[in-house]
């Protein structure tokens, strides 16, 4: 029988092969960035403002794929997660040396930590090492409003929600790491984080607009607060993103830290939760204006909620009742995002469709101008979120495989 012998041998390996290479949708969709050979810095080509965030987000995104998955192999992947971590971080290096040039980037490079940190506690590289005392030292050369709120950029006296995704988590781990007796940290998370609140926040419905002038001299500040006029999605999901990360990161900080940051991310759980679109779960591009004529779900912003959401309730930042809004709303959205907007290639990659390009402050920032920014196709902040917004989703899907066996 040896014949009939080989038929099963093929059909079981084949069988073994099929279970083990059930590719999760976080893992192709990172394979696919890769693939397109995004959120690295290309040779002989200087990265712009934006290079840094998008260098600095998909590392957080692979860094938590090889937490969890530990091996591209464990999952069938098709990339090497480790060694793309290894060359965007030793592209972007060389720009990163010098802390005057560091501070005239957004504080969105900040980002880029994520990789020299991994780089350093796995291989104790000096270069990550310079290159991380660099951004921190660009930190105390940050301009700063007259209220001791950083500048987002060069635009005089604005602070932006956006910039808090990088900041926070940086100055946690940075002082966590290398220089625990610096107590004047915790106090300036908490102002950056508070004067973006107290400044931005919509009274209504407890959201917070894209940002805030000081100085109440942009054309669009209000005239009591500086807060600009629109909430627009991707920068209150980058906020919403800072206060779950940094929660993360708070255990060796006085416990005023975390007691703050988790009040402001269950006030805001609940007013996010509270605009989700009832039909699928997900965010407009401007928040609070549902339907309004121009409005649009939004990829990126919804993605990043998603993964919040859901990644609050894992971690028990939530009252329960809450946790279980967030778990309802996260997945409804998720559900969605993958019938709308990613695309299955027959090659086997993951598109990502639906993200706005850019909203800047140095604008009208009117809702016209929030509405009318065009929509990309594989834009990196899209399909890194979508990334983390799926590894939480299969988190929370082994949860519940793992209690149904015990
Ligand atoms: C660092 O960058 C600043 C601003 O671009 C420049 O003036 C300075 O010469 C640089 N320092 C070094 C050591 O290259
Ligand atoms: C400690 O941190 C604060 C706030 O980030 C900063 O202003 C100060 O310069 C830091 N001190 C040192 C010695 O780096
Ligand atoms: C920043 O705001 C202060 C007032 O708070 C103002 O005096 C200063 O001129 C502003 N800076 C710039 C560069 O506009
Ligand atoms: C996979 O297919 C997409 C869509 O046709 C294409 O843009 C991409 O270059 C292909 N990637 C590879 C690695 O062949
Ligand atoms: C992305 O979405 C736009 C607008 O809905 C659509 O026109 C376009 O064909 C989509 N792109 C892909 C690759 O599906
Ligand atoms: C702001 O926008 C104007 C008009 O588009 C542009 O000329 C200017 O350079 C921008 N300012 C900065 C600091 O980028």
């Amino acid at each position: 029988m040896p014949l009939s012998y080989m038929y099963w041998a093929l059909v079981f390996l084949y069988a073994q092969d099929a279970l083990a290479c059930n590719r999760p949708f976080s893992a192709r969709m990172a394979d696919s960035i890769i693939s397109r050979a995004q959120a690295t810095v290309q040779k002989r080509e200087a990265p712009s403002a934006s290079t840094y965030l998008q260098v600095g987000f998909f590392q957080s995104s692979l860094i938590r794929l090889i937490d969890y998955y530990h091996t591209p192999e464990a999952v069938c992947a098709e990339s090497d997660w480790e060694k793309y971590l290894q060359s965007s971080t030793d592209a972007i290096t060389p720009y990163l040396l010098n802390s005057t040039q560091d501070a005239s980037y957004p504080l969105d490079r900040l980002s880029t930590a994520n990789g020299l940190l991994y780089q350093y506690e796995e291989y104790h590289t000096r270069n990550a090492l310079s290159s991380l005392r660099s951004l921190r030292n660009s930190v105390n050369l940050q301009r700063r409003n007259a209220l001791g709120g950083y500048w987002y950029f060069n635009y005089p006296n604005w602070s932006y929600l956006d910039g808090m995704y990088s900041l926070i988590p940086f100055l946690l781990s940075y002082t966590t790491n290398f220089d625990p007796t610096n107590a004047t940290v915790p106090d300036d998370v908490l102002q950056q984080l508070d004067l973006l609140w107290t400044h931005c926040r919509h009274d209504g419905t407890g959201l917070l607009v894209h940002g805030y002038d000081e100085s109440k001299s942009a054309s669009w500040a209000n005239p009591v607060t500086g807060g600009s006029p629109i909430v627009w999605g991707r920068s209150l999901g980058w906020y919403f993103m800072a206060l779950v990360d940094g929660l993360e990161l708070s255990s060796s900080f006085p416990k005023s830290m975390s007691r703050y940051l988790l009040s402001r991310l269950i006030q805001l759980t609940e007013s996010v939760i509270s605009v989700a679109d009832s039909t699928t779960g997900c965010w407009w591009q401007v928040m609070d204006q549902a339907n309004r004529e121009g409005n649009y779900i939004e990829s990126s912003g919804s993605a990043m909620f998603t993964t919040a959401l859901f990644r609050a309730a894992r971690l028990g930042y939530l009252p329960d009742d809450l946790a279980s809004d967030a778990r309802k709303t996260a997945d409804q959205c998720y559900s969605h995002l993958l019938n709308a907007f990613v695309v299955q290639n027959d090659n086997g990659t993951l598109g990502y469709n639906g993200t706005v390009s850019v909203c800047s402050l140095n604008s009208s920032a009117s809702y016209e101008y929030y509405i009318s920014q065009p929509l990309l196709y594989n834009s990196v902040h899209g399909a890194a979120a979508f990334v983390q917004a799926s590894l939480e989703r299969e988190i929370f899907d082994d949860s519940k495989d793992s209690s149904r066996r015990t």
